[in-house]
């Protein structure tokens, strides 16, 4: 397995591109399944998490040609098998994105259950009484979710569903659906996400009635069939925040390219509290660092409010500023596995229950940490990058799924970073 050696202490200076973001790619990949004809999609990240995605879609029949490294298209024309194997359900929770479309375009679906993870249990019940709402059978049994649509109707129908919290793959597994139900379907309490947006974005350029998306009440009138269509996914606001933390962390001054501070409010306005410079344009940001940070306390919340795929960044940038902070998460119940790694690197962290009080030290110290899931390595990254001597970090594999090339990224920064095979 793959680790990380950082040699820490060095302030990230330049400019750098971000990739495009994993959590519009997963779902945009996934409405491919949607139309007989080929969907055409650019500023693809190169994941762990989109190259399993592509091989799920394959066994299924979808035909994935690559015209360059971050451009494909995928044809699910000769779609003939709506299964996602536990294989690979459990190592890519998102795959549970394919049971919509499957359900809408082939009227059956077999997907294995995600099960819990390294930051919750995340059960997908929304999901599925969701679909229950628009006429699919669906029965769980020996792990497997199998639904398909009810014989007589041979088809979804449109439904208003109302779910029962703020769930981001939820709102596009229904949107996804519905856009073949027959009929209009509504969806409230709809996650706001922009990545729901830019998901509906590529379902319009594929011929879906959405409108509405981007707020919490989606309406979708389905159609008879969607066609091909071309669509650039949008910039990773979530690897955006985390080089800007990195920066802001290190002392360093760097610009952003590719993105934007459009979808990054909540988080700009906590790095502005911190003491941060930053500057907007049109496609890039500028991030220039004061000698040390305040200590800033967040509260993760859905969209537009500070997301959760931030907080673990936000608690490393906290341990080596100035003054106390409290991060408190409200998303996932299990999502502060990074406290004790960053506490063996001399952090002060106590945990209560879904709080974390973050009293900044004035220097932390490399050792040996490990990575548990995607966000908790990042904010392991931003703390060996500030710590004093050498950090490795074990498992990065969690790191490749959601981060674009991290390690050269971080050296065109300044940063002293390899990658240990
Ligand atoms: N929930 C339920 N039942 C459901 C669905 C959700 O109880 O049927 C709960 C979850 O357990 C959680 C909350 O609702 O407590 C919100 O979960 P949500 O469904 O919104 O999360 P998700 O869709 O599984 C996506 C991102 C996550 C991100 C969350 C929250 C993708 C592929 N994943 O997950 O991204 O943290 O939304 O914004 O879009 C990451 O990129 O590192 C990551 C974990």
């Amino acid at each position: 397995m793959d680790k990380l050696l950082i040699r820490g202490g060095t302030a990230l200076r330049g400019e750098v591109a971000i990739s495009g973001a994993k959590n519009a790619a997963l779902p945009i990949l996934c409405a491919s399944l949607l139309a007989a004809e080929p969907l055409y999609l650019s500023n693809l990240p190169q994941l762990r998490d989109v190259s399993t995605m592509l091989r799920l879609l394959e066994q299924m029949g979808v035909e994935v040609v690559c015209h360059a490294p971050d451009m494909v298209s995928l044809n699910s024309r000769g779609l003939h098998n709506p299964l996602a194997p536990y294989d690979m359900v459990k190592t890519m929770r998102a795959s549970i994105l394919v049971l919509g479309p499957l359900l809408a375009r082939h009227g059956e679906a077999r997907v294995s259950l995600p099960g819990g993870c390294a930051i919750g249990a995340r059960p997908v019940e929304q999901h599925i009484k969701g679909l229950q709402a628009m006429g699919a059978e669906v029965n769980v049994e020996h792990g497997y979710i199998h639904a398909c649509c009810a014989a007589d109707k041979g088809r979804l129908q449109g439904a208003c569903i109302v779910t029962d919290m703020v769930t981001v793959t939820g709102t596009e597994n229904l949107m996804m659906a519905a856009v073949l139900a027959e009929g209009e379907t509504i969806i409230e309490n709809a996650a706001r996400e922009p990545e729901v947006v830019d998901l509906a974005d590529c379902l319009i350029s594929m011929g879906a009635q959405i409108s509405g998306a981007g707020t919490d009440k989606i309406r979708i009138r389905g159609v008879e069939r969607l066609h091909g269509a071309r669509h650039s996914i949008m910039a990773d606001r979530i690897e955006t925040g985390t080089y800007l933390c990195a920066a802001a962390a290190t002392g360093g001054e760097v610009r952003l390219t590719r993105t934007s501070a459009a979808y990054l409010d909540a988080v700009v306005d906590k790095l502005l509290d911190a003491g941060c410079d930053i500057v907007t344009e049109r496609d890039a940001i500028r991030l220039k660092a004061p000698a040390r940070l305040k200590a800033v306390s967040v509260r993760t919340s859905p969209y537009p409010a500070f997301p959760t795929d931030m907080q673990a960044q936000f608690m490393a940038i906290n341990c080596v500023a100035e003054g106390s902070a409290v991060i408190r998460e409200t998303i996932f119940e299990n999502r502060f596995m990074h406290a004790v790694e960053l506490i063996r690197l001399g952090a002060d962290i106590r945990i209560d229950a879904n709080n974390a009080m973050v009293t900044g030290v004035e220097r932390l110290d490399g050792a040996t940490v490990m990575a548990t899931d995607l966000r908790a390595s990042a904010s392991l990254v931003i703390a060996g990058l500030v710590a004093q001597g050498e950090t490795v970090i074990d498992r990065i594999y969690h790191l490749d799924r959601g981060y674009e090339k991290i390690e050269e990224k971080l050296r065109q920064l300044g940063a002293r970073v390899e990658r240990i095979r």
